[in-house]
C-alpha cells in the first residue's frame, strides 16, 4: 500500500531536503571558493588554522608541494640593540611546513625545525634569527637539504646555516653555518639546475652584493666557485627560476619589513652575467610590489613556463599578522610581469 505523509510531515521532509541541496550547494561553491588565490587575504590550512610559513620556500617531491616557511608567533619587539634602526622581532619559534597536492589546500606538518634553548646549538636559540628556509633534494644521497639565514638579534652574525632530513617532513637535524666565501650572508634562497647542480644566492657584503654560490655535490658546503652579481644594487629577498633555458631572478631591494619596488633579471647562465629587468610589477602599487616582499618562484607541475611570484605581506608592527602575496608570473618579450589580481586559480596559464 501507497504510504501517504501527513501535511506537516511532508512539509518537514520538504525542508530537509530543501537544507540538504542548499548545505550540497554551499559545499560546492565553498570547495570552488578554495580553489583560488586571494593576495593578502587570511589563508587558512586545512585544519582551519592560519598558514603560518613566511619567506618561504617550495619543494615539489613525488607529487607533492611541501611549503617551508618561518613560524612567527607572540608579540612583536624592539630590542634595545635594533632601537636605531627600528628592527622589530618575534622570538624565534621554528620552520613550519605544510604539504599540499594542488597549492591550495594545505595539510600541517607541523614544526620541522625548532628553536631549542640549550647552549649546545646557540645558532637556534629563540633569542636569534632564524629566516627564509629553502629545501631540496639531493637524489645521490637521498637527502632533504635546508639551507636558512642565522643571525644574531642584531643581524650582525649574518651567517648561512643547513640542516637535513630523510623526509620532506623532517624533522631536519640542524648541522651547522657558515660565512660563506669569507662574506656576510643574510636573505637567501636555493636554486637546483636539471642537471642536479644546486646554488645558493644571497646577500652578502653588508647586503650590498648578491653571491651566488654552487654547493657541493651532496649540497651541505659551498663548492668554493662562486661569482658576485649586482654589486652595490642592495639586493634582498632573492628568488630564481628557469624558463625556456633562462635563468630569472626578482629580488626587492632593502628596507626591512616595509615594502619597496622588486627588480628582476635575466642571464643564459646562473653565473652571470645577469641583465637587469627592471621592476617586473605593473598596476596601482607597483612601486611597493603590492605590499609585498618576494620569497621564491615557483613552477607550477604539469604546466611548463608557469611560474608563481611567492611573496610575503610583513607587518612590521605584528610580525604575526603577516599575510601571504602569491601572483602569477607573465612572460612578455622576455620579461616577468606581475600584475595585481584580486582572486586568480591556475587556468590563468592555460591563454
Ligand atoms: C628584510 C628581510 C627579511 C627580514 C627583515 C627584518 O629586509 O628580507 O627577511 O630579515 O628584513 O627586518
Amino acid at each position: 500500500m501507497k504510504h501517504h505523509l501527513t501535511r506537516p510531515r511532508f512539509t518537514r521532509r520538504l525542508k530537509i531536503v530543501f537544507s540538504l541541496g542548499l548545505l550540497g550547494f554551499a559545499a560546492v561553491m565553498n570547495a570552488a571558493d578554495t580553489h583560488a588565490f586571494k593576495p593578502g587575504e587570511l589563508w587558512l590550512d586545512a585544519g582551519g588554522k592560519p598558514i603560518n610559513a613566511h619567506g618561504g620556500g617550495m619543494l615539489y617531491h613525488q607529487g607533492t608541494y611541501y611549503w617551508y616557511g618561518e613560524h612567527k608567533e607572540g608579540p612583536t619587539t624592539t630590542p634595545a640593540c635594533n632601537k636605531s634602526w627600528g628592527g622589530t622581532r618575534t622570538e624565534m619559534v621554528g620552520f613550519h611546513c605544510y604539504s599540499s597536492t594542488n597549492l591550495f589546500q594545505w595539510k600541517d606538518e607541523g614544526l620541522v625545525l625548532r628553536a631549542v634553548t640549550n647552549d649546545a646549538q646557540p645558532d637556534l636559540h629563540p633569542s636569534g634569527v632564524l629566516e627564509r628556509p629553502k629545501v631540496v633534494f639531493n637524489a645521490r644521497t637521498k637527502k632533504f637539504v635546508m639551507w636558512m639565514h642565522i643571525d644574531s638579534a642584531d643581524y650582525s652574525a649574518a651567517r648561512a646555516g643547513v640542516a637535513v632530513a630523510e623526509q620532506p617532513t623532517g624533522p631536519f637535524t640542524y648541522l651547522n653555518s657558515v660565512r660563506p666565501e669569507g662574506q656576510m650572508s643574510r636573505d637567501q634562497t636555493l636554486f637546483q639546475d636539471e642537471d642536479g647542480t644546486a646554488y645558493r644566492i644571497y646577500s652578502s657584503e653588508n647586503n650590498q652584493t648578491t653571491y651566488i654560490s654552487q654547493l657541493s655535490d651532496d649540497y651541505l658546503t659551498h663548492s668554493g666557485k662562486f661569482v658576485k652579481a649586482f654589486a652595490g644594487r642592495s639586493m634582498e629577498a632573492q628568488a630564481i627560476c628557469k624558463r625556456d633555458g633562462k635563468y630569472y631572478l626578482i629580488a626587492s631591494g632593502c628596507s626591512g619589513w616595509a615594502p619597496n619596488a622588486a627588480r628582476s633579471a635575466v642571464a643564459d647562465n646562473i653565473m652571470g652575467p645577469w641583465t637587469e629587468l627592471g621592476n617586473p610589477c605593473e598596476g596601482k602599487d607597483a612601486q611597493t610590489t603590492f605590499a609585498g616582499q618576494s620569497t621564491y618562484l615557483l613552477p607550477v607541475a604539469g604546466k611548463p613556463g608557469a611560474i608563481i611570484f611567492m611573496a610575503d605581506i610583513w607587518k612590521g608592527d605584528d610580525i604575526a599578522s603577516s599575510r601571504y602575496l602569491w601572483l602569477p608570473v607573465r612572460f612578455e618579450d622576455d620579461k616577468p610581469r606581475i600584475r595585481w589580481e584580486k582572486s586568480w586559480n591556475l587556468s590563468v596559464f592555460d591563454h
